[in-house]
């Protein structure tokens, strides 16, 4: 079996790839990545020796390459995870959004078919997405697998456009495919721009808190660990043009999680309770800012008995001392370019 995992220099395709590599030492595992500012092979150190992992770079919107790619490996199966992420970063520059995330996963649908169309017996699409494709929620209710698209910002208006190519590719043509959508992941490894990373690495430098509108917002926090963890049982046991929600049950207003970080790094700075929370710094709220996100998991837990391994407390305590434990990885990935992306962002 020969497995391409786009995106596995980033976040969560490090961990997708550090996963597949150690559980299923059977499996090739090719991950391709155009090493974006948010790519980084140091995320994956442990694993690159390993025999049953190759890694090249490239760009999924240059078609040429993923087609010779395809015509070279003829892998057996896709895990697509390179995109664009970042719902900041879309609001300033949507067009790198929409080559990437919708005319990249055109390019990889496209060269999946082409190589097997003859006989789709034992391949697999599978592309990853996310909550954000179902908009905001009120108060009350959760996305099922059936709540109707209705994504707000220039990110999930990508990410929702992609998962509606990999439909069309499985109803025209098809191509066996597999989606799921994923609540928000946290852990090691996430680039300092998305708020649990950034809000610790401002908390170690004594930098302001920088939390939009009034903190109020909802998200569903899951441990990236977990969220392998659920990509491995899909791709093996998820049902052909199905789609799966993942997520922890997990809700945190973003106020009540930056408290309870700051609690955390207080206590592994050994610092006074409160220094860290008085670096909170209400600033003008992203445009379009989506209230809330929950996401109701229970068909995936249901039909393919996945569920998080831990609990949130325990998870981003365990977050935190890894990112204390590699300060060098802070400050290589902080270094350059993101300090020319933090001034512009936050001036
Ligand atoms: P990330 O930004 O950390 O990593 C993205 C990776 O894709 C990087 O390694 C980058 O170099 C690579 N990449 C970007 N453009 C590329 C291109 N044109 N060609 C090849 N590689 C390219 O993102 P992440 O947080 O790990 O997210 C991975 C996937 O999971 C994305 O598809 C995202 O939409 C989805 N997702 C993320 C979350 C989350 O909370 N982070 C939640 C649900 C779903
Ligand atoms: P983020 O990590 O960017 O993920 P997403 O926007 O995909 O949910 O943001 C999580 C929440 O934290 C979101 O409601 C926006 C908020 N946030 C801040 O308040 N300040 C920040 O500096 C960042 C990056 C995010």
């Amino acid at each position: 079996m020969h497995i391409l995992i786009t995106g596995g220099a980033g976040f969560i395709g490090s961990h997708v790839v550090r996963h597949f590599v150690n559980v299923y030492p059977e499996y090739l595992i090719t991950n391709l990545d155009s090493l974006s500012y948010a790519g980084n092979l140091e995320n994956l150190k442990d694993v690159e020796r390993k025999p049953n992992y190759r890694f090249v770079k490239g760009d999924i919107t240059d078609r040429s390459c993923i087609e010779s790619l395809f015509e070279e490996h003829r892998f057996d199966g896709v895990i697509h995870l390179a995109a664009e992420s970042h719902v900041d970063r879309s609001i300033a520059s949507p067009q790198q959004f929409v080559l990437t995330n919708v005319v990249g996963t055109v390019n990889l649908l496209d060269a999946a078919r082409n190589c097997w169309s003859a006989d789709y017996g034992g391949k697999r699409f599978y592309h990853i997405s996310t909550d954000e494709v179902y908009g905001s929620l009120g108060n009350e209710g959760l996305f099922t697998e059936e709540t109707p698209y209705d994504p707000h910002s220039p990110y999930s208006a990508s990410k929702a456009s992609s998962d509606h190519f990999v439909r069309a590719w499985h109803d025209t043509y098809g191509l066996p495919i597999v989606i799921s959508n994923c609540s928000n992941n946290y852990g090691s490894y996430q680039f300092p721009e998305k708020l649990i990373p950034l809000f610790i690495n401002n908390i170690r430098l004594k930098k302001p808190l920088p939390v939009y509108g009034k903190g109020e917002n909802v998200r569903d926090w899951l441990w990236v660990i977990d969220h392998a963890s659920a990509i491995d049982v899909i791709y093996h046991r998820g049902e052909n043009g199905e789609t799966y929600n993942i997520g922890g049950h997990n809700e945190w207003t973003n106020i009540d999680l930056i408290r309870l970080l700051c609690e955390i790094m207080d206590r592994k700075l050994g610092r006074e309770p409160g220094e860290s929370a008085a670096l909170i710094t209400y600033v003008t709220d992203r445009a379009g800012h989506d209230l809330r996100y929950a996401i109701d998991s229970s068909k995936l837990q249901r039909e393919l008995g996945w569920q998080p391994s831990i609990l949130f407390e325990e998870g981003l305590e365990r977050t935190v001392e890894w990112y204390l434990g590699n300060q060098e990885w802070l400050e290589q990935v902080t270094s350059g370019a993101y300090r020319e992306y933090y001034e512009t962002m936050y001036r």
